[in-house]
């Protein structure tokens, strides 16, 4: 049978599967400091600003997307898919929907930050019409 996946906007339910994507991207395992990530996320939540998109399997969490409303701009801050469900359109339909919440905000513009190694990242971007706009350099003082 053909997976179904559906869509919502991201509330106070999502807060613990994003504090673990959060976590294992720092790298962090210590129960107490996932809590606190989880403390930090519910603050967020209640931003008029942010906003979010989940992606569900069933009743699981298997993806978001999120981002801030800053001066009439989408800034998107995380996208996201289980490696299980990749390259399966998630992606595209969780940008599709973030960028749907936005412009029912009145925003007309929204950008995102990626790795220079982030192939996957930047061609879902290019298929939604996103242009490259900045190059940062970067040195590290020693
Ligand atoms: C980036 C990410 C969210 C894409 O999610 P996804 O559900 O696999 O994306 P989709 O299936 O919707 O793919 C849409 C398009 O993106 C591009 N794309 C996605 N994965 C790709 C890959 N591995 N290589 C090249 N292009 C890729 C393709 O253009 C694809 O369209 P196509 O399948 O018709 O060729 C996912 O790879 C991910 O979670 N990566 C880890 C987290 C991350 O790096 N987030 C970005 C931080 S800025």
């Amino acid at each position: 049978m053909k997976e179904k996946f559906t869509f919502r906007p991201l509330d106070v339910s999502d807060v613990s599967f994003l504090a673990q994507y959060a976590a294992e991207c720092d790298g962090i395992s210590d129960y107490s400091e996932i809590k606190k990530i989880e403390r930090r996320l519910t603050q967020r939540l209640k931003n008029q600003n942010y906003i979010g998109v989940i992606a569900m399997l069933n009743k699981k969490q298997i993806g978001f997307v999120d981002g801030i409303i800053v001066n009439q701009t989408l800034e998107l801050n995380e996208i996201y898919v289980n490696k299980k469900y990749r390259r399966k359109g998630i992606g595209e339909k969780l940008l599709k929907e973030i960028i749907l919440m936005a412009k029912t905000k009145g925003i007309n513009r929204a950008f995102f930050q990626t790795e220079p190694d982030n192939i996957p990242m930047q061609k879902l971007g290019e298929k939604f019409g996103f242009k490259l706009k900045v190059l940062t350099y970067e040195k590290i003082l020693e």
